[in-house]
């Protein structure tokens, strides 16, 4: 394996929103290279849980090292929250964070399939060991449903145009294999350069969103979260690009509003039900973070307190 660093994003600003009991039990559904555990691992206190989750073999290699007793990994989707709780005996938590997406040191491991630059196998699994490669899926699906995911998940001008360009090839010379020959017929189909972009960026995107299923386990993890939080519990999540943010604004607005009744129920305004979560200030990163790492440029971290309704 190599020895990749992942370079945390937003850590004191995350941990300063999650939290606020130092001896609760908290969650962190993606581990990584554990930048924020760690970080959080010094600020709990001695009777406090830290649960962490990761799909991804290699950060649970990563996890396995530290041996505070205080702190457990989970290999497995944060879509599991409530079961990996329930099967702990857990009810509550007093914090969940959300650092979504891919780590640096997936990104820059060729092997795992993510880049564009590098050249390596089309896999882009966070968890190699489960499901369908980027490969496999490229073989077998559909122009239809290719150009789809590409639009909806790439948010791609040239989805139908690439998705043609992709079935053709694999019909000349066979499935795809490499991220380099993804890449190159990518660029191929593409007519008009984003600037400082590379015409794959999207499509890329699209693929990995949809090979890891990432906005469905999203939009799971987001629901058993608040369901776990005790009441002055916060739910933390930071996201990377618009369609994640989107899932992540709507169920934050969705439960801060109180629940809708019938307009004509005869109740007075002190016996209407209260929201579920109180929204805090959403946050970037500095300017100095964005020079030390310019992926934090795209980092939108927004958070949540439960209430006691
Ligand atoms: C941005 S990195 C997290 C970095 C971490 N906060 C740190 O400081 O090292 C995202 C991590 O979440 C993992 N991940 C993404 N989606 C996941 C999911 N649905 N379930 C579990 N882990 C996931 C990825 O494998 C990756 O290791």
């Amino acid at each position: 394996m190599q020895d990749l660093q992942h370079c945390t994003v937003l850590r004191e600003e995350a941990v300063d929103a999650l939290l606020w009991r130092p001896d609760g039990i908290y969650i962190d559904g993606t581990f990584g290279r554990g930048g924020h555990s760690q970080l959080l691992l010094t600020r709990l206190g001695a009777t406090a849980r830290l649960v962490a989750f990761d799909k991804d073999p290699q950060a649970l290699a990563a996890a396995q090292q530290i041996t505070d007793p205080r702190f457990e990994i989970v290999h497995s989707s944060f879509a599991k929250l409530r079961e990996e709780m329930a099967q702990r005996g857990i009810q509550q938590v007093a914090g969940v964070l959300l650092d979504l997406g891919v780590s640096s040191p997936q990104l820059d491991d060729a092997e795992r399939g993510f880049s564009f630059q590098a050249d390596g196998p089309l896999d882009m699994r966070m968890d190699p060991s489960r499901g369908e490669s980027a490969a496999q899926w490229l073989a077998r699906v559909t122009q239809a449903q290719l150009t789809e995911v590409i639009r909806d998940y790439g948010e791609e001008r040239f989805a139908q145009q690439i998705a043609k360009a992709i079935v053709a090839r694999r019909e000349r010379l066979g499935p795809l294999t490499r991220t380099r020959e993804l890449a190159e017929v990518v660029a191929s189909a593409v007519k008009t350069r984003e600037a400082g972009k590379n015409p794959a960026t999207r499509t890329f995107q699209a693929i990995r969103i949809y090979v890891n299923q990432e906005l469905e386990e999203l939009e799971v993890a987001l629901a058993a979260a608040l369901a776990l939080l005790e009441p002055g519990g916060r739910l933390v999540v930071i996201s990377f690009h618009s369609l994640e943010d989107r899932k992540v604004k709507q169920f934050l607005k969705k439960h801060a509003q109180a629940p809708r009744l019938e307009r004509r129920l005869p109740l007075r305004a002190a016996d209407l039900p209260a929201p579920l979560l109180k929204l805090h200030a959403r946050i970037r990163a500095s300017a100095a973070e964005i020079t030390e790492n310019p992926r934090a440029r795209s980092a939108l971290m927004r958070s949540a307190e439960r209430t006691a309704s």
